[in-house]
């Protein structure tokens, strides 16, 4: 109750300063839900990964508050790099960006100068400015398909699971990277089997950074608002999800009278270590959010020379994504 009471508090005064900071709100599925909260409540947004970087950027605040991890944070201060972009906490990373530095990554790209660069949004600014391509796991298909199209050979970083998903709906020539995200990588497969047979009328939601046994088990496939959407048309009355749970505000909200359950991630042999909830979404709370609202601080800055160049893939990407609808 006490804690409540103290989020109804500090709620008002974070909906005050964003107000006074001509700031808006910008908030990942992941992270907690009384961020989502006060995001939806202010005229921000809560969305997958590239409808945050369209939001940010379209929106007319001069300053973009990224609740997320890092990577969403410089993705907005490379498109807007005239707005100040604050996260709670610039800690926030995520396992993708950390096991793709862009020092081996570099060397990499340039043992196959012929083949077409495509990263995941899930990665350091200047990861992106070596790239050709970003993408996130909502259009990533689509974008891998056209390029296999035209005929391209590709490199594919950071995420292995996601590379392989993409490669086996396009036949594309990729050659993948092997980072993964900590989160997703611990979904199991024979656990997920044991659920089903106790909810066997269950649909299975996966994100496609999940292993691939895992992937084979689903009714649906996508991106964190994919998945979402997968939730309302699915007829299905009960869903087993396999991605971060904080998801499950939205999902919920978007589908009341429907059941969810987490999808697995111990099992025979298994020790449970992200628990389906990532770490760095987590370090985002109403405390560090206020603080940066009340005194600043925790700006992202990108090197303008890096931004330059990483914008022209980040932009292509969203050309993309706007020909797509
Ligand atoms: P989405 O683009 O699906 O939101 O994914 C971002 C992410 O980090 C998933 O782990
Ligand atoms: Fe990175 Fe995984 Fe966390 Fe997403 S859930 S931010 S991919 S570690």
């Amino acid at each position: 109750m006490g804690a409540e009471v103290s989020w109804e508090i500090q709620k008002a005064r974070a909906t005050e300063l964003l107000l006074q900071k001509d700031a808006v709100l910008v908030a990942h599925y992941y992270t907690d839900a009384r961020l989502q909260a006060l995001a939806e409540a202010t005229g921000g947004c809560v969305a997958d990964s590239l409808e945050m970087a369209r939001f940010g950027q379209q929106h007319a605040a001069s300053t973009l508050i990224v609740a997320g991890v890092r990577f969403m944070g410089e993705t907005a201060k490379i498109l807007s790099p005239d707005k100040k972009v604050l996260m709670p906490t610039l800690e926030a990373t995520c396992s993708l960006d950390m096991g793709c530095p862009v020092e081996s990554f570099s060397a990499w790209c340039d043992r196959y100068p012929e083949r077409v660069v495509v990263v995941y949004a899930n990665t350091s600014a200047a990861v992106k400015a070596r790239a050709d391509w970003v993408v996130t796991s909502s259009i990533a298909v689509a974008v891998v398909e056209h390029l296999h199209d035209q005929g391209q050979a590709l490199l594919w970083a950071p995420d292995q699971y996601l590379g392989r998903y993409v490669q086996s709906k396009t036949g594309a020539d990729m050659l993948l990277w092997d980072g993964a995200c900590i989160v997703h990588e611990e979904f199991k497969e024979q656990a997920l089997r044991d659920m089903k047979q106790v909810y066997p009328e269950a649909a299975v939601l996966v994100h496609p950074e999940s292993p691939a046994a895992v992937i084979d088990l689903a009714d649906a496939v996508g991106s964190t608002s994919q998945l979402i959407k997968a939730a309302q048309v699915l007829p299905q009355q009960t869903l087993i999800v396999a991605t971060d749970k904080a998801i499950f505000y939205k999902m919920q909200q978007a589908v009341p009278h429907k059941t969810l359950i987490e999808a697995p991630t111990a099992g025979v042999g298994a020790t449970c270590r992200s628990c389906a909830h990532c770490p760095w979404m987590a370090m985002n709370q109403p405390d560090n959010l206020l603080q940066v609202l009340e005194f600043g601080g925790q700006e992202i800055h990108v090197d303008p020379q890096t931004g330059e160049k990483a914008r022209i893939s980040l932009e292509r990407m969203l050309d993309f994504a706007r020909q797509l609808r």
